[in-house]
């Protein structure tokens, strides 16, 4: 459930009409719901109820500052996986015991940032990485606490680009070895081994790949247990699915999943984390664009928008399905015909949707991406020097432009001249 709903025939975001923040910002723009964001991550937070729990947002999906304070404020955690997203958290008033550090590729001066400011804990992807924290944590002289993330083999039946599970991905240390590796992290001085991280993928639509994945780390869990080690905390990553055809498509619900945490490993004792992102901002965003031209092809008919694969590149890169609605609410019983949904981009991967049925529309009509909260504006980019799109945030009846939008100028001048020219 989201809080975008046409209201009086008028798409709404909250209580403000969403063409009220077209005027007021131009077209294309982000938009969030406070109300969304909120809903979302508490219904994980209850979906937790009765264990040691933390929620770490994963920011990689939408990770501007207004956004992580409200999440923060409701008592989310973060899972952040650069030094860039350390320090969005930190800026956000994030403390650092509410902060895990994943990725495969975690450089010596991202370490030493996280371990001078503060980390609940590193999630350990190789030995040599291993072996670079515990050089650091030795230089800045403190103990640095893990888990090791694990690659269970398990295939997560998700878009091969965000499957991370299966033993041929780049993630993780595969399960096979871990007693090894643990062995080898319990020798090292300046780490201190506290649990076992896994994340399978993204976008999962089905509890079961999850649920083989828990059980062989609830496994690993009684035998690390006897190798010695104290495994106390386990991070079960991300990676739940989210309606994105809202006609057809019915991802497990919080509920579900927190019922299937429980039974795999709430036997154990272990304080759990998840870390999911796009279950809490996906749905929380629309991206709003303006129709500028309706151009008949040969045989089809073009929507031409102002928003571009730059703004949101998921149809390009995933061939990821948006459901695109029109903000004036068709009269019932409107017929509608097949569009190619395209931006102004110049190739013709900056499609959007091809033989999408829709309303009539014209130039100056404005269409709405739903379930573009997540991996939408933390993904775009400046391609063809168009400027990245404002991001508003509602909340009730107010607004806030969150992210504004560059001038040319500003954007220019980010470039500096050689001497020489
Ligand atoms: N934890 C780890 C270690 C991750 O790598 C990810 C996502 C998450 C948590 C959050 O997963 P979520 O709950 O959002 O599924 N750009 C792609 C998605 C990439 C996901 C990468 N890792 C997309 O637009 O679909």
């Amino acid at each position: 459930m989201d809080h975008f709903l046409y209201r009086n025939g008028v798409l709404h975001a909250e209580d403000v009409p969403v063409a009220e923040i077209a005027v007021a910002v131009g077209t294309p723009f982000y938009v969030y719901s406070t109300a969304t964001l909120l809903r979302h991550f508490t219904l994980f937070d209850d979906a937790l109820d009765g264990m040691d729990h933390l929620v770490c947002y994963a920011m990689k999906a939408a990770s501007n500052q207004a956004i992580l304070k409200t999440l923060a404020q409701a008592g989310a955690g973060m899972d952040v996986v650069s030094g860039g997203e350390y320090a969005r958290a930190k800026a956000a008033g994030v403390p650092g015991d509410k902060i895990v550090f994943s990725g495969v590729g975690k450089t010596a001066e991202e370490i030493r940032t996280a371990l001078t400011g503060g980390i609940r804990q590193f999630n350990v992807e190789s030995e040599p990485e291993m072996e670079v924290l515990n050089r650091v944590a030795g230089e800045v002289g403190v103990v640095a606490p893990i888990t090791i993330r694990v690659n269970p083999d398990v295939d997560a039946k998700t878009h091969a680009k965000i499957s991370t599970g299966k033993s041929e991905n780049k993630f993780g240390i595969p399960i096979a070895r871990a007693r090894e590796v643990y062995a080898m992290a319990g020798a090292m001085d300046h780490i201190e081994v506290i649990g076992i991280d896994v994340h399978i993928g993204s976008q999962l639509t089905d509890l079961t790949p999850f649920e083989l994945a828990y059980q062989k780390v609830a496994e690993l869990t009684v035998q690390l247990r006897e190798d010695g080690h104290d495994i106390r905390r386990l991070d079960l990553g991300g990676g739940l699915g989210i309606p994105y055809a809202r006609s057809n498509e019915a991802p497990p619900l919080p509920t579900d999943y927190g019922a299937m945490v429980k039974r795999t490993v709430g036997h154990l004792g272990c304080e759990v984390e998840i870390e999911p992102g796009r279950l809490i901002a996906g749905n929380a965003g629309l991206m709003v664009s303006e129709v500028i031209y309706v151009k008949s092809g040969e045989g089809r008919d073009f929507l031409i928008l102002d928003g571009a694969m730059n703004d949101l590149i998921r149809p390009a890169m995933y061939e990821a399905h948006h459901d695109i609605v029109p903000v004036v609410e068709p009269a019932p019983g409107t017929e509608q015909a097949p569009y190619d949904i395209v931006g102004p981009v110049c190739e013709s991967g900056d499609t959007f949707a091809k033989q999408r049925m829709m309303p009539p529309l014209v130039a100056g009509d404005l269409v709405a991406f739903r379930s573009a909260g997540a991996y939408g504006a933390v993904m775009s980019s400046e391609y063809n020097t168009r400027p990245l799109i404002p991001e508003v945030l509602v909340n009730g009846d107010q607004y806030a432009v969150i992210r504004a939008r560059p001038t040319f100028d500003e954007m220019i001048n980010r470039d500096t001249i050689p001497e020489w020219l």
